[in-house]
């Protein structure tokens, strides 16, 4: 066996590691077992794309909430009940039009409006897609499966620790006499990232 092979074998894997780390926080009584269960609730269950399919749902058939959303998005979510950390400052609401394709990448990390749209998913965090999406949009968009029209032009937004954006996406033509409940059901995350149309 190869040394390099030996030493890799020879260490404790990230989740012993973790484990171990954790083990010795509480220990301490730091309380780390309760932190990482509070949060993994959170993730889970509370800052869900649920909550953006809601608010998108209230602008599709509330002519002035959309306009409040669009004028200022983190006091417009907070009226349905949806809160943001403080450092989410503002929250950027995109209006997709049939021309208009926004999209939304973090090209440092992986920031997202997390309390609104979720987590952000494994590819958002990936270099590839952080460094392509600014540099060829359109041919990103084309292989995740969103071929769109040369004549839809593609807008990129780079989130910033204080500033969250959030796509509005069309509402589909065939959902006018639809309750705002049904509306809701049929939006993606990827809808309010950019990267799919309804
Ligand atoms: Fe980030």
């Amino acid at each position: 066996m190869p040394d390099q092979d030996r030493v890799v074998n020879s260490a404790a894997s990230i989740e012993q590691r973790v484990d171990a780390v954790q083990a010795a926080l509480d220990e301490r009584g730091l309380e780390a077992s309760k932190g990482v269960a509070e949060l993994s609730h959170l993730a889970q269950d509370v800052w869900v794309p649920e909550n953006g399919a809601r608010v998108v749902a209230k602008a599709w058939v509330d002519p002035e909430f959309r306009k409040r959303l669009l004028a200022n998005g983190r006091d417009a979510v907070a009226e349905l009940g949806f809160t943001m950390p403080k450092h989410h400052r503002h929250l950027v609401v995109l209006e997709n039009t049939p021309k208009v394709q926004n999209v939304i990448c973090c090209t440092l990390c992986s920031c997202t409006a997390f309390t609104l749209i979720g987590l952000p998913p494994d590819w958002y965090k990936d270099l590839e897609y952080r460094s392509r999406v600014v540099r060829e949009s359109r041919t990103v968009l084309k292989e995740m499966g969103l071929d769109l029209e040369p004549d839809v032009e593609v807008r990129v937004w780079d989130t910033t620790t204080d500033t969250r954006y959030m796509v509005l996406p069309e509402r589909p033509p065939e959902t006018v006499v639809w309750s705002e409940q049904q509306l809701a059901a049929i939006l993606t995350r990827d809808s309010m990232i950019g990267v799919a149309r309804l």
